[in-house]
């Protein structure tokens, strides 16, 4: 995967991509990383790349042509038109599934604005995908191109060592992660979940679906509507129901899911009588 970023700050770019596994990965070879200097094409030659909105209003609009400039002495030298993204919160928001479809490119250039934006004329001759990483403003586009340069990262072959690639499977099967515990077994007294340390597999695999169902339903349940539920999912599901229903059960049941945070809301309730009437 080869990385392009047209940047009015490509140090920024290149301090963070060059840490941690992205930078190993770069370093190893499995990804690559060619910062542009918007601030080079400057049509005046002093640096200045922005301009007075047309119409009036606050702030500065990058212009046109720089971007452009830079965009096609890119294209010119690497020899492709890879998709361009610009980072934008107007775009589509983001997520695991465009993450995938997004490292099956071999090349991906990434725009990254400043200022109140870019003049609209430029986006329209030459990016193909606006993307937003979430509904908050930041300050420019460098982050937001950096959060998705990280995920699709984790795609790319090799980026990943065997181990790593099998951490952070949340969204990979709609669910949220399951929670993780390590050494000591106790600890400011609290004990690791005894069925992780019972050394029974099957056991283990189904306290972290159930794990991973209840933390979906409490923080993401729009998430949880669109999982395919099996017969041992749905038990799970209508046990919480039961037992928050019915108080006495949750402290007659046996504590493998901490009967606390199984206690639901009134609201979880209704979602989930709703989702098992389905
Ligand atoms: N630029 C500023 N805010 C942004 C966001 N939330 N997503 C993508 N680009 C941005």
């Amino acid at each position: 995967m080869n990385y392009y970023v047209l940047t009015l700050f490509p140090e920024m770019i290149e301090n963070g991509m060059n840490t941690s596994i992205t930078g190993r990965a770069i370093a190893g070879g499995y990804l690559s990383l060619e910062t542009v200097n918007i601030r080079d094409y400057s049509l005046t030659g002093n640096g200045r790349i922005d301009d007075y909105p047309y119409g009036g209003g606050a702030g500065m609009v990058m212009q046109a042509e720089p971007i452009c400039r830079a965009y096609e002495d890119l294209v010119q030298r690497i020899g492709t038109e890879p998709r361009v993204v610009y980072l934008t919160p107007q775009g589509r928001v983001f997520d695991q599934r465009m993450a995938e479809e997004l490292a099956r490119e071999e090349d991906l250039i990434f725009l990254c604005g400043h200022y109140e934006g870019v003049d609209e004329r430029v986006l329209e001759e030459i990016v193909t995908d606006q993307v937003s990483i979430g509904d908050y403003v930041l300050t420019g586009g460098e982050l937001p191109a950096m959060v998705m340069m990280d995920a699709i990262a984790r795609m790319v072959p090799g980026v990943l060592s065997n181990q790593e690639s099998g951490q952070y499977e949340s969204f990979q099967d709609g669910l949220l992660e399951y929670p993780q515990y390590s050494r000591p077994e106790e600890w400011r007294g609290k004990q690791v979940p005894p069925v992780l340390l019972s050394g029974h597999h099957g056991n283990v695999d189904r306290w972290r679906r159930d794990q991973s169902l209840l933390r979906t339903l409490k923080n993401r349940p729009e998430l949880l509507a669109r999982v395919e539920l099996d017969k041992k999912d749905r038990k799970y599901l209508q046990s919480l129901l039961d037992r928050t229903k019915t108080p006495r059960l949750v402290s007659a049941a046996p504590d493998d899911d901490g009967a606390v945070a199984a206690v639901l809301t009134e609201e979880e309730q209704k979602f989930l009588a709703k989702l098992l009437a389905i």
